[in-house]
C-alpha cells in the first residue's frame, strides 16, 4: 500500500480561496446558486394534461419533514431522477436505468472513493487517464493497486488514444478509469472513442469507471451558437468560429451496452449546487451496486434529507432543464471572454499562451510561457514557474488560478500550466481577465 499524498488541488483551494477580495477563477462549479435562485428558475410543467405549478419555496416542504436518517440509499424519487439523466440520449437501444442501480453519496468525491474502496485492492492494476482529478489515480494507489497513467496528448486534442490501451493493460488489469469531460482540459471523449474503450474492456472483462461530474455541461465552447446577449461577439478573435458546429455531447458510459461500468456524478458542477454535497454512483451491474452498498454502510448511512430534498427539487421537471440551460449559456458566454484573452496573449510581447479551447465542463488548461525578446519565436519559449506565477498574480491583483504542475502534474508535468474555471459569474471572470491583462502588460510583456 502507498500512503496517500496530499490532495494538491483541494489544499490549494483551501489555502487561497478565502483570500480577502479574491477574484476566484480557480473554482470549477458553474456559478453557485442559492435556494431562492433555484426557485426563480422553476417553470410550470404539464403532465398528462394537468399543469403542475412548482412550489415557490422548496424549503417549505422540508420544514415539516422529521429529520430521521431518511432513505438509506437516497430517496427513491431522487434515485429515479438521477437514473433518468442516463436516458437523455433517448436512444431506443438503451434500456432505462432502474432507480435501484443508483446510490446517493456525499458528492462525486464520495462516490469515487466508494467505487475504489469497494472494487480495488492489492494485486489489482488499473489504467487511469492523465491529467485528471488526483483522487482518480492516487486513491487506487493507496489501496494497493498498481496504476498506469494513460497520458492525454496534444496531437489527439487531449482525447485518449485507444491504440495505446493494448500497451497499458496487464493480465491483472481490473479497471479503466476515465474522466469525461476531462478536468482540467475541458475536452469530452466522443462517442466513437467511448465505444472503442467499451469494446476493448468488454473483450477482456475489465470494468470501466467514468467520472462524469461535468458531463451534462457539454456546451460546445467557442464553436457553439453565441448566446443572445453576447454584446462583445464582434470582438471575437476567431470570428470564423461563428459558422462552425459544436461536436455532439458524448453519451454516458452507462448507455453503451456494457454492464461492467460505473459512472459517478453530482449536483456540484453542471447543476451549480456544490453546497448540497450530493452525488451519486450508478452501474448497470447489480453485483457491483450490491458491493458498493455493503461498503457504503461503513461511511455514510444516508445523506442529509435536506440535501436530498433540494436535489429532488433541482432535478424535477420544473427546474432541471432551465437550470442546465442557465449553466450552459453561462459557459458559452464566458468561454468567449476567455477565448479573447488567450487569443490576445498567444503571441504578444514576451508572452506566449497556448491551449486547446475547451468544449465541455468548466475548466481550461492554459500554458503560459515567455520568450527572451518580443520577436522571438514560440519554439524558444520557457514555461513560467506556475506555482510562483499563481502566487505572484494572487498577491498583486487578487486573481486566483490553479497551478498546473503542482495540482495536476505531480510537480513534474504540465510546467507553466494554469487551470482556469471560467463558468463563474461573468462579471467576476471579466474583471479577473482584465486585471490579468494589465498584469501581463505591466509585468511580463
Ligand atoms: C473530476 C472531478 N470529480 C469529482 C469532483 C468532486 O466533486 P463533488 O463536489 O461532487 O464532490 C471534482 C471536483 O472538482 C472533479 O473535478
Amino acid at each position: 500500500m502507498v500512503k496517500l499524498k496530499p490532495f494538491q488541488v483541494e489544499q490549494w483551494m483551501d489555502e487561497y480561496e478565502t483570500t480577502p477580495g479574491v477574484l476566484n477563477i480557480a473554482e470549477t462549479c458553474a456559478a453557485s446558486l442559492s435556494i431562492a435562485d433555484l426557485a426563480g428558475l422553476a417553470v410550470p410543467t404539464v403532465v398528462d394534461g394537468t399543469t403542475i405549478i412548482p412550489p415557490a419555496d422548496p424549503l417549505s416542504a422540508l420544514a415539516t419533514t422529521r429529520l430521521t436518517y431518511g432513505a438509506i440509499r437516497g430517496s427513491s424519487t431522487l434515485r429515479k431522477q438521477v437514473a433518468a439523466l442516463f436516458d437523455s440520449g433517448k436512444d431506443e437501444d438503451v434500456s432505462p436505468l432502474p432507480a435501484d442501480n443508483v446510490v446517493i453519496t456525499q458528492g462525486a468525491i464520495g462516490a469515487n472513493h466508494l467505487v475504489f474502496y469497494t472494487l480495488l485492492g492489492p494485486g489489482d492494476h488499473v489504467v487511469c487517464v492523465y491529467p485528471t482529478y488526483q483522487q482518480l489515480y492516487d486513491v487506487p494507489k493507496s489501496l494497493g493497486a498498481e496504476v498506469s497513467l494513460w497520458k492525454l496528448k496534444l496531437e489527439n486534442g487531449y482525447v485518449p488514444d485507444t491504440a495505446e490501451l493494448e500497451g497499458l493493460v496487464q493480465p491483472n488489469t481490473k479497471m479503466i478509469i476515465i474522466n469525461n469531460p476531462n478536468n482540467p482540459y475541458g475536452v469530452p471523449i466522443p462517442r466513437p472513442v467511448l465505444e472503442e474503450i467499451v469494446s476493448f474492456a468488454k473483450a477482456r472483462d475489465i470494468a470501466i469507471m467514468s467520472d462524469e461530474v461535468y458531463l451534462p455541461l457539454t456546451h460546445g465552447g467557442i464553436l457553439a451558437p453565441k448566446p443572445d446577449d453576447d454584446e462583445n461577439a464582434a470582438a471575437l478573435v476567431f470570428g470564423e468560429v461563428e459558422t462552425l458546429v459544436a461536436p455532439p455531447a458524448p453519451p454516458s458510459i452507462l448507455t453503451l451496452g456494457y454492464d461492467k461500468v460505473v459512472a459517478t456524478g453530482s449536483m456540484s458542477k453542471a447543476f451549480a449546487l456544490a453546497g448540497l454535497r450530493l452525488g451519486w454512483v450508478a452501474s448497470r451491474d447489480k453485483a457491483i451496486v450490491a458491493a458498493l452498498l455493503e461498503a457504503r454502510d461503513y461511511t455514510t448511512i444516508s445523506v442529509s434529507q435536506l440535501d436530498d430534498g433540494i436535489a429532488r427539487y433541482a432535478l424535477s421537471d420544473s427546474v432541471r432543464d432551465s437550470l442546465l440551460r442557465r449553466n450552459t449559456e453561462l459557459a458559452r458566454r464566458n468561454i468567449r471572454h476567455l477565448n479573447r484573452f488567450v487569443g490576445k496573449w498567444e503571441n504578444k510581447g514576451r508572452v506566449r499562451c497556448s491551449w486547446v479551447a475547451p468544449t465541455a465542463g468548466t475548466t481550461a488548461f492554459i500554458q503560459v510561457s515567455t520568450v527572451a525578446n518580443s520577436d522571438d519565436d514560440v519554439s524558444t519559449a520557457t514555461p513560467v514557474d506556475d506555482k510562483q506565477f499563481c502566487i505572484d498574480v494572487l498577491k498583486a491583483i487578487q486573481v486566483l488560478m490553479v497551478p498546473g504542475s503542482l495540482c495536476f502534474g505531480e510537480g513534474k508535468d504540465f510546467k507553466g500550466y494554469v487551470r482556469i474555471g471560467y463558468v463563474n459569474e461573468t462579471a467576476v471572470l471579466v474583471e479577473a481577465l482584465s486585471k490579468l491583462d494589465r498584469y501581463f502588460e505591466n509585468n511580463i510583456a
